[in-house]
């Protein structure tokens, strides 16, 4: 049965005025969002690092206020003047200015335009689209463009760092599911045996590496998936094998990166960037269907430490900031 839209409905509304900033649940109509060919009934969510950033106004995420917070959402369909897609139809989105420059999925109903929107893969559920949400997906793009660049499991082990975070905890699961070899690097020495279990062959503190001064140091990796950004990719970029590949998609332990041209010119190491947000859609749509196939994650139960409703989510915003925060984190609507 297709929902008709009610007259209100409940969205987790971010502010910023003369009273200050301030984000929470609201009751709001579909006038207050921005714009689009589909509306669709929001089911499920997640949060993001930039979720807790434009959540506590610690981060400026947002360009305009008010707006709904949220870069992902997943959901159905309940109307459309897009031909591409129809009232029941099951679809995700992530980024495409999601919180950023328009209203994101903390909201019941949310409208879009047509040319953001992913058919949910077969294989996934809406709630395992959103288990997955940006975090997974960027795993996934990451190991999209490293494959594009030559990067195969006989080369050897890749490591991930922030190994517990959404990004990290994602990373291990799909590079083990297509055959790779892992190592993760965690600040968390107590979730090494969770880290195992979710296929990685060996844990490193990251307060115990000593990565050295030296341009190059031995070369320890074949490739690396990087959420911490900082001295941490500093270091890695020195140890990383000929011809690997480093996707860099975070900036959890800082954006300052000191390195120096020898990983490039005499190891033929390549830096990869992954801007998941304005990801070319075809390429999306392609990440996606593999996400729902060959490379679906086998633990998304297990990652999903917690699920939220709209009301509970300044406790996970301000752990995720403090650094402890655990896998993902899915928001019911
Ligand atoms: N480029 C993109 O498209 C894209 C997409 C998604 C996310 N990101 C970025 O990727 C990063 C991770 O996002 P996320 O959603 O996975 O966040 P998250 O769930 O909070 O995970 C971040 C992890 O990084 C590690 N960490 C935290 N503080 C650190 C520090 N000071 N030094 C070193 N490591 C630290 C922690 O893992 P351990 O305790 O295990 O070390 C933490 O769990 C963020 O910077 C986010 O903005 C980028």
């Amino acid at each position: 049965m297709i929902e008709q839209v009610p007259d209100t409905f409940r969205a987790f509304r971010i502010h910023n005025d003369e009273d200050g900033y301030r984000a929470g649940v609201e009751s709001i109509t579909l006038a207050d969002l921005d714009e689009g060919d589909v509306t669709i009934r929001v089911r499920h969510s997640d949060i993001n690092y930039k979720d807790a950033l434009a959540g506590t106004g610690k981060g400026k995420i947002l360009r305009r206020y008010p707006m709904c917070g949220g870069i992902d959402a997943a959901g159905t369909v309940v109307a459309s003047t897009s031909d591409a897609f129809e009232p029941g139809q099951e679809v995700l989105v992530t980024g495409y200015g999601l919180s950023e420059t328009r209203d994101g999925g903390y909201t019941e109903y949310l409208r879009l335009d047509s040319g953001m929107l992913v058919d949910l893969p077969a294989g996934l559920s809406l709630f395992d689209s959103m288990v997955i949400g940006t975090a997974g997906f960027t795993a996934a793009l990451s190991l999209y463009r490293m494959e594009i660049n030559g990067q195969k499991p006989e080369h050897g082990p890749i490591v991930v760092t922030g190994a517990t975070g959404g990004v990290g905890s994602m990373a291990i699961d799909i590079l083990t599911g297509a055959g790779y070899e892992v190592h993760a690097i965690s600040g968390k020495t107590e979730q090494f045996e969770w880290l195992e279990s979710l296929g990685a062959s060996q844990c490193f503190s990251r307060h115990e590496l000593e990565w050295g001064q030296r341009p190059l140091e031995s070369a320890r990796w074949a490739g690396c998936v990087d959420s911490v950004g900082g001295a941490m990719l500093s270091g890695i970029a020195a140890a990383i094998k000929p011809w690997g590949n480093i996707a860099s998609c975070g900036l959890a332990g800082g954006m300052k990166l000191q390195t120096t041209v020898m990983p490039f010119i005499i190891r033929g190491v390549s830096l990869l960037g992954i801007d998941s947000p304005q990801c070319p859609h075809p390429i999306r749509e392609e990440v996606w269907s593999r996400l729902g196939g060959a490379w679906r994650p086998r633990f998304l139960v297990e990652i999903c430490r917690q699920r939220v409703g709209l009301e509970e989510m300044d406790e996970v915003f301000n752990r995720m900031l403090a650094g402890d925060s655990l896998g993902r984190v899915v928001v019911d609507l």
